[in-house]
């Protein structure tokens, strides 16, 4: 299983390093345009081998995609993250060229690979990836939904003052401050509904929370976050390795399902070995169904400043 993983910025070394941690690929290449800096970061990780018990061979390249052949799975996170105050929308000048750019060169090397888009503004990186590349829609899979619910499960252990393993939740929609959608009306703690255990007030602050989770971070970082990042992209990249079947909120290219058509945002998905290999309609209520709608509107909207 060799697995890609262009930018070696601070999103796309932890990644390296938890799908290395979890030793299900055989090869990890690490790719960044500045000069030595993949090589680096691969070289020091692979001096951890010893220590945290792994097998997997990190390399690094600076920009040569042929080092990149025949992988499996390939995890675009480069472009530039957003600073304290900015939206994700903000950075589709720059990361649109980069990210198609990134795509076009990795499937040149590895026309059979699962792309999984990290850049920001994530849906519509990913809408790009699909108008811009010859992939089947299986083989493009947008990360944010997996990060946001990790945040929102984060939130509700907080609120509830019970331990994370106890708490489900997922968080669809848009993977934006605004177009976030958690699913509080189906979150549970040991399978039962959390609003036993929370009021309606509480559980909307805990909403509230988990939709700026990424602002908040990059207010008290100067910059995006990382380590859940990497950790919630690493889980996707290992479920479609090991053709796990595990669902997760993922941004796909939706033709009607949820309503929605000619866009990317994220909905529960199954992943395994083809990638995306089946979207799951769940019961919203009404008030969860007009805020999918809002939320797509704005992707829609962020879209629209794409030129395609
Ligand atoms: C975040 O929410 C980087 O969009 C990512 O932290």
């Amino acid at each position: 299983m060799k697995v890609t993983v262009v930018g070696a910025g601070a999103v796309g070394a932890s990644c390296a390093e938890y799908i290395a941690i979890k030793d299900f690929a055989s090869e990890v290449v690490l790719l960044d345009i500045k000069e030595g800096y993949a090589e680096g970061k691969a070289m020091d990780l692979m001096q951890t081998a010893s220590l945290n018990g792994f097998d997997t061979k990190i390399s690094g390249s600076t920009n040569d995609y042929a080092k990149t052949a025949n992988s499996d799975i390939a995890v675009i996170t480069s472009g530039i993250p957003r600073k304290p105050g900015m939206t994700r929308e903000e950075l589709i000048g720059i990361n649109a060229g980069i990210v198609k750019t990134v795509s076009s060169n990795l499937i040149a090397h590895s026309p059979n690979v699962i792309l999984i888009v990290v850049s920001n503004p994530m849906d519509t990186m990913t809408y790009l990836v699909h108008k811009t590349t010859d992939l089947p829609k299986h083989r493009i899979i947008g990360m944010g939904g997996a990060l946001d619910s990790a945040r929102f499960k984060y939130r509700l252990a907080e609120a509830m003052e019970a331990p994370i393993s106890d708490i489900d939740g997922m968080v669809i929609g848009g993977h934006s401050d605004t177009g976030m959608v958690p699913l509080t009306s189906h979150a549970t703690r040991n399978s039962i509904r959390v609003s036993e255990f929370l009021s309606e007030d509480r559980l909307e602050q805990v909403a509230a929370d988990t939709k700026v989770g990424g602002a908040t971070l990059t207010k008290l970082l100067g910059t995006s976050a990382w380590y859940a990042p990497g950790a919630a992209v690493s889980a996707l990249v290992q479920a479609i390795a090991c053709d796990q079947k595990k669902m997760f909120p993922c941004s796909t290219f939706l033709e009607g399902e949820y309503g929605l058509n000619d866009i990317c945002i994220g909905v529960p998905v199954i992943l395994g070995r083809n990638g995306i290999e089946q979207i799951v309609d769940i019961p919203l209520s009404d008030t969860e169904k007009n805020k999918m709608q809002e939320s797509a509107a704005g992707v829609t909207k962020t879209n629209s400043l794409l030129s395609l």
